[in-house]
């Protein structure tokens, strides 16, 4: 994604999700406006931070098609672009106009450069790329998931009225599916990479996925204020 959002420092809870895996049709959880705006502001924000990189990772995708040759590779990225697509319309029904990112062009060039350029130097780099993507990914939707069972089980132990909390299971399996199909990702271009090559290339591609890594970081960032 692009550089897609880690919420671990609104998200106070870093432990991963032992949740069995949600399977598979999450359909789009049914958010109307008054509902979203009594979901706590710490989810707003982080739902904003995976709508900005669910439309950066549909422009990764594009980026890597407008410059990709190989027929391997143009697979792989529209494989990945369909899932991705459906991701951005499954969090575009929950996340109202005015919660989005003010800075989606920016998130979707980013999104298209951190496809096109590892695109330039090869098929490897692409599926390093992705690896370091989706990892940060992965955890950024496991922290989420783990914040929404923290503050489930919070409000049932207090027995704190929540008027969100009829959204909250919803929202739950959409992350989690979400999640599930970036692990997919992850795996795919991670086998498909294999070795780094000799070590200039091994330096390139390190330099470039740590990149990526704080760029994905800096994004979330900066995505749950604007
Ligand atoms: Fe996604
Ligand atoms: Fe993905």
């Amino acid at each position: 994604m692009v550089p897609c959002p880690g919420p671990r420092r609104s998200l106070p809870l870093t432990t991963r999700t032992t949740a069995p895996p949600d399977t598979p049709a999450a359909g789009p959880a049914a958010v109307d406006a008054s509902t979203w705006r009594a979901l706590p502001s710490a989810l707003r924000q982080e739902l904003r931070t995976d709508h900005a990189g669910e439309a950066g990772a549909v422009m990764i995708y594009r980026g890597v098609l407008a410059l990709a040759r190989s027929p391997a590779l143009r697979d792989f990225a529209r494989h990945h672009l369909q899932t991705e697509q459906q991701h951005l319309d499954l969090i575009e029904a929950v996340v109202p106009l005015a919660g989005r990112s003010r800075l989606l062009p920016l998130w979707r060039l980013a999104g298209w450069l951190t496809g096109a350029l590892p695109a330039m130097l090869g098929d490897r780099a692409v599926y390093a790329t992705i690896d370091a993507v989706e990892t940060f990914v992965d955890q950024h939707y496991a922290d989420q998931v783990a914040w929404i069972d923290h503050h489930t089980a919070a409000a049932t132990a207090a027995g704190r009225p929540d008027t969100a909390a009829a959204a909250l299971p919803a929202l739950r399996q959409l992350l989690e599916r979400c999640r599930l199909d970036e692990v997919q990702h992850r795996d795919d271009a991670r086998a498909r990479r294999g070795s780094a090559g000799r070590w200039p290339q091994r330096l390139l591609v390190w330099g470039w996925t740590s990149l990526v890594g704080s760029g994905s970081a800096a994004a979330v960032r900066v995505s749950r204020w604007v």
